[in-house]
């Protein structure tokens, strides 16, 4: 039996630990044998000291073996492929990417989760939608793909619950944004969830858990290595978080760009996001076809309408009601304007997250109830002119009084500058 203390003591002094001691923490941890404080502590030594990657492998592993796994290969018959972000502001993609995915003819099955901080989550998102059901069982999910061709749900809570106890406690003591532990977390639900390829969105940027490209590349090649040795197929997209993704911010508005996006109608930024994400998954998929086919199909598949079809049947075959009239709309709009001319050299993520956050788009506590019309779309991006008095951004509140605080933390995160910034890509690098 291990002594935690002897291993929190062992990791802060730069010490190893085994596979077998780590699947002793995480299993005591999960069955409420080893109490908070000391995996507090243990979160906090390896935030300092990292993990070998036979370590952060073991612990992934570790973290697997808590709860149960899932064998979608064996129940759909097909490859199964996922996408997972490493989460960011205004980051819908997954609802776009997903009915592209099932219209090309690969099943696409996923399990999300809900918001953290200033960051939104898909699960927040889809429920703005009327009826959409979040909780399937796994029958359910495997039912829905194969009738509609994809599925998006929460993960059930015995899927890697000790990511889910770890979580909560990552947030509240300053160890979340450690490559070890974000790696980890991520890949052990992606391996539990029965996903045989995935292609891992790693945000870098004011927005996202990774600040720079190089922690960005660290973190990639931490997951795509914990794939190589359990076997999995990962490539990882480095893509910009130093502003919001697309323009709009806030559940049902999130809803309204991912639909757009899917008719052909979507932010530039966004739409090549989709695009390079939907284009990797096929490729991994079993259609068999390399990467500029697949590009052409997922190209394809927006022009012809089939994508939106596809989008319309998932909706429906999860309850929802898939008319964009039917979202709930903020009953006060009003705009942000530029108060001199110039081009937008910053917008910066997390202002324009933290104030969707303070008008009521996310959780500032776990049992806060979200609204799910507000939110904020930002009209003008990096790179862009505007002229003074011309609207930056427009806020969708609930009254004036959250509208005009929002508005100044909105006009806050803009920078305007008389020469346009340097050009930056959403997709920044390719790993895998
Ligand atoms: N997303 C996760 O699922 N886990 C982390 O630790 C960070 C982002």
């Amino acid at each position: 039996m291990i002594r935690p203390a002897e291993l929190i003591e062992r990791k802060r002094d730069g010490g190893e630990l085994s596979a077998q001691e780590l699947e002793e923490l995480m299993l005591g941890y999960a069955r409420d044998e080893i109490p908070d404080y000391q995996l507090a502590a243990f979160c906090m030594a390896v935030f300092f000291r990292g993990l070998t990657s036979a370590e952060t492998y073991a612990l992934t592993e570790a973290m697997i073996k808590t709860g149960e796994t899932v064998d979608l290969r064996s129940a759909l018959g097909r490859k199964v492929v996922d996408k997972h972000s490493t989460g960011g502001v205004g980051d819908k993609t997954s609802i776009a990417v997903g009915p592209i995915v099932a219209a090309c003819g690969v099943p696409f099955a996923k399990m999300s989760g809900r918001g953290l901080g200033h960051t939104g989550g898909t699960l927040d998102k889809l429920e703005s939608i009327p009826g959409f059901r979040v909780e399937l069982s796994i029958d359910e999910l495997v039912a829905q793909v194969r009738t509609a061709g994809m599925a998006i749900i929460g993960a059930s809570a015995n899927l890697v619950p000790a990511d889910k106890r770890l979580y909560a406690l990552r947030d509240v003591t300053a160890t979340v944004d450690s490559y070890s532990l974000i790696a980890a977390s991520i890949m052990s639900k992606k391996i539990a969830g029965g996903a045989e390829a995935v292609v891992l969105d790693v945000k870098v940027g004011d927005g996202a858990f990774m600040k720079t490209l190089a922690d960005g590349r660290v973190l990639a090649e931490t997951m795509f290595g914990i794939g190589r040795r359990a076997d999995r197929e990962v490539v990882c997209l480095l893509t910009d978080m130093d502003q919001p993704l697309g323009r709009a911010v806030g559940n049902a508005l999130e809803i309204r760009e991912a639909v757009a996006t899917i008719r052909g109608d979507g932010p530039p930024d966004f739409t090549e996001l989709v695009l390079a994400a939907a284009t990797r998954l096929l490729a991994l998929s079993d259609l068999g076809v390399d990467e500029a086919e697949a590009r052409r199909r997922a190209e394809q598949a927006i022009a012809d309408g089939s994508a939106h079809r596809a989008y319309e049947r998932w909706i429906r075959a999860q309850g929802g009601n898939p008319d964009e009239d039917t979202l709930p709309q903020a009953p006060v709009i009003r705009t942000v304007d530029a108060p001199r001319a110039g081009y937008i050299a910053r917008l910066g993520a997390i202002r324009v997250g933290v104030a969707a956050l303070h008008l009521g788009a996310g959780r500032q506590t776990k049992t806060d109830e979200i609204d799910h019309a507000v939110g904020v779309v930002c009209l003008r991006k990096r790179g862009d002119a505007v002229g003074a008095g011309e609207p930056l951004a427009e806020i969708h509140a609930r009254n004036a009084a959250t509208a005009d605080a929002a508005a100044a933390e909105v006009l806050a995160a803009y920078e305007l500058a008389d020469e346009p910034p340097p050009l930056r890509p959403i997709v920044l690098d390719v790993i895998g």
